[in-house]
This record gives C-alpha cells, sequence and structure tokens, in this order.
C-alpha cells in the first residue's frame, strides 16, 4: 500500500516538476555559498545531488572504459554535472571534466568553454574576434616595445594586468611610462605574463556584472568600489547594486557567453562612452552578490537550465565530438 502510494506520489511530482535526476556537482567545498544554494535548489526540485570535491575524483583511463572514482569507490554515472572549477585547480579541474565528458555524462560546461574563459587572453582574442567590443589590449615582451603598446592602448594613464590574477589582485594603474616600464620589468622577472589595456575613464570604479544563463541575462548588477579604489570587486570591499540591464548590454552578455561557449556565464562589462565593453566572462561565477542584491532565486534557474541541458540531450544523444 504504502510503495503504491510512493509511487502515486512520484508520479504526481514527476508531472509538477519533471523526471528526478541524480546531479553532481564538482566543487572543492561543499560549504561554499554557491554550491550551498545549488544544492538547496537542486533538492527542492526533487533531485538527488551530490557535491564531489573536484581534487578526490580519481580517473582511470583504458581503452573504452573512462572511469571515475571518488574516495576509493566507482561514480556511478550522475545524469548531469555542474562543474564549479576554481582558477587555483583548472588544470586537474578540467580533467575530471573532460573525463565525465568521455563517459557521456551531460556536463553544463565542458573543458574547452572553461578553458578559454579562464584564459583572459585566449578570451579577449576570441570576443573580439567575434564583434564585441572590449578594453583596447596589447601584449609585448620586451622593454623596447612598451611605449608603441601603450601608444594602442590610447596612452596614459593605462591599465596592467596580470594574467593570472583574479579578485582585482593583479589589476594596477600606471599613469607614467617610467610606472609602466618599471612595473613590467618586475612582473616579467617574476614570471608573470601582462597585458597593457585601454583604461576606460568614464567607469572608473564601477562595472556591471551580468548573470546569463541559457541564452537570456536572468539577474545583473553594478558594482561600485570603495572611496579610494579604482577596482569594483565585491573582494575588494566594492558594493552591489541590482540593476535593469539596458537591452544592449543583455545582448553583448548573451553573444559573449555564446561567443565563449558557455551556458552560463557572469559576463562583467564596464559602461563605456560607446557602449558595453566586456572585460571577462567567467565561467564558475559565484552568485551570493546577485542573490543578495537582486533577492532572486538564481540558483533554482541554473539548476533548471541544467537539467533541461540534461533531458535535452537524452533526446538528442550526445554532442557529436564524442560520436
Ligand atoms: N580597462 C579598465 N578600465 C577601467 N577599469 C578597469 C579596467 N579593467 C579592470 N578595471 C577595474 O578593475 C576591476 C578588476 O579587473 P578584472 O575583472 O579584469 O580583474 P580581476 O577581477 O582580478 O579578475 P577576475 O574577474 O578574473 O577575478 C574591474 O572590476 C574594474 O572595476
Ligand atoms: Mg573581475
Amino acid at each position: 500500500m504504502a510503495g503504491k502510494r510512493a509511487g502515486r506520489e512520484e508520479k504526481a511530482r514527476a508531472a509538477r516538476q519533471g523526471p528526478r535526476l541524480r546531479i553532481a556537482l564538482l566543487s572543492r567545498n561543499a560549504r561554499l555559498y554557491s554550491t550551498r544554494r545549488l544544492v538547496e535548489a537542486a533538492r527542492a526540485r526533487g533531485h538527488r545531488t551530490r557535491v564531489l570535491d573536484t581534487l578526490r575524483c580519481n580517473m582511470l583511463l583504458a581503452r573504452d572504459e573512462p572511469r571515475l572514482f571518488y574516495r576509493g569507490k566507482e561514480v556511478q554515472r550522475p545524469d548531469v554535472v555542474i562543474p564549479r572549477i576554481g582558477a587555483s585547480i583548472t588544470g586537474y579541474g578540467l580533467a575530471v571534466v573532460n573525463q565525465l565528458d568521455m563517459m557521456g555524462v551531460p556536463v553544463l560546461a565542458n573543458a574547452i568553454p572553461i578553458a578559454r574563459s579562464r584564459d583572459k587572453l585566449r578570451a579577449l582574442q576570441l570576443l573580439g574576434r567575434f564583434g564585441i567590443d572590449i578594453p583596447r589590449t596589447a601584449m609585448c615582451r620586451y622593454r623596447d616595445e612598451v611605449p608603441q603598446a601603450v601608444e594602442q592602448v590610447g596612452g596614459l594613464p593605462c591599465i596592467i594586468k596580470l594574467l593570472q590574477g583574479t579578485q582585482g589582485v593583479g589589476v594596477m594603474i600606471a599613469s607614467t611610462m617610467g610606472e609602466v616600464q618599471g612595473m613590467l620589468d618586475t612582473l616579467w622577472r617574476l614570471g608573470q605574463e601582462i597585458l597593457l589595456q585601454e583604461l576606460i575613464r568614464e567607469s572608473l570604479g564601477r562595472d556591471l556584472r551580468a548573470l546569463v544563463i541559457g541564452d537570456r541575462v536572468v539577474a545583473a548588477m553594478r558594482r561600485t568600489a570603495r572611496t579610494g579604489e579604482f577596482r569594483s570587486n565585491l573582494h575588494r570591499g566594492g558594493e552591489g547594486q541590482a540593476l535593469e540591464l539596458p537591452a544592449e548590454y543583455a545582448e553583448v552578455a548573451v553573444k559573449a557567453t555564446r561567443v565563449i561557449g558557455l551556458e552560463v556565464a557572469g559576463v562583467d562589462m564596464l559602461e563605456s562612452r560607446t557602449g558595453p565593453k566586456v572585460m571577462e566572462v567567467n565561467s564558475s561565477p559565484g552568485f551570493e552578490g546577485l542573490e543578495a542584491a537582486t533577492g532572486l532565486d538564481i540558483a533554482g534557474l541554473y539548476v533548471e537550465h541544467a537539467v533541461e541541458l540534461a533531458l535535452a540531450q537524452r533526446v538528442a544523444g550526445p554532442p557529436s565530438h564524442l560520436g
């Protein structure tokens, strides 16, 4: 009797919410806000959900049998994987994502688009190539080439960026050629790759973050730097305020996400006199600030999109690169 009732309840639930899936999240830490919220949202929709610490995912490669082990036990194929790969473990993380891909498991973001978004220069090359406005950016490797590069990005003052920087660390303004030369010399000597970038003066101290899910911007905010700071990162004390994104900005954010090849992305834009300039496309966007600023259930939309993708792949079969 109880079994029958449970069966009926499950059918009613499935009719309301669609099938119950097994969702795996790749994340270093189940306690991180965005990871926690994704788990919560998935469970609220009736899905079985598991967080796998990416670095605890062991891979076995052999002819025709890509396999994954977690803390010594073989991982049963989930129905869909949501990768949340932090910058510090990109290499290993992408290997795990690829392994799941080879196992035929739908992943919300494949390794290639994650890698593209992680490499600031590569991302800007692609965005520029596909007609998206970006701050003019130059790269060179010798001291005597610097003056021309500075000229090419619109002169002084200009922005200097470490290719590997995150959370505002490694973004600087240089006001004189001596400063540019000095910073580059030091950074090159430390083995860093450096970008020179046009300073978008009219956007100094603020930027926009748009969260794209599928083919639309689901939430956006303007981040404003604290006094005396030009970097608007929330980690640097910036503040986020919800914003209804102008259509031009929303279109650019969605297009940038498509160019990089992602389904979900946090797109950072500067508001220039001539419209949006895309700085960056983040493949594992945290959304604590955005949920706080907008009050939206972003985790819910994120999970629903992953589920849609998994169900669509069930019908269409795995992407052709596996065929
Ligand atoms: N070209 C620019 N002109 C004006 N302001 C800029 C420019 N580039 C960056 N900024 C400011 O500096 C902040 C940090 O820059 P950026 O997002 O490129 O680096 P990051 O935050 O360290 O990298 P990540 O977003 O990968 O963590 C931006 O949010 C913006 O406020
Ligand atoms: Mg940033």
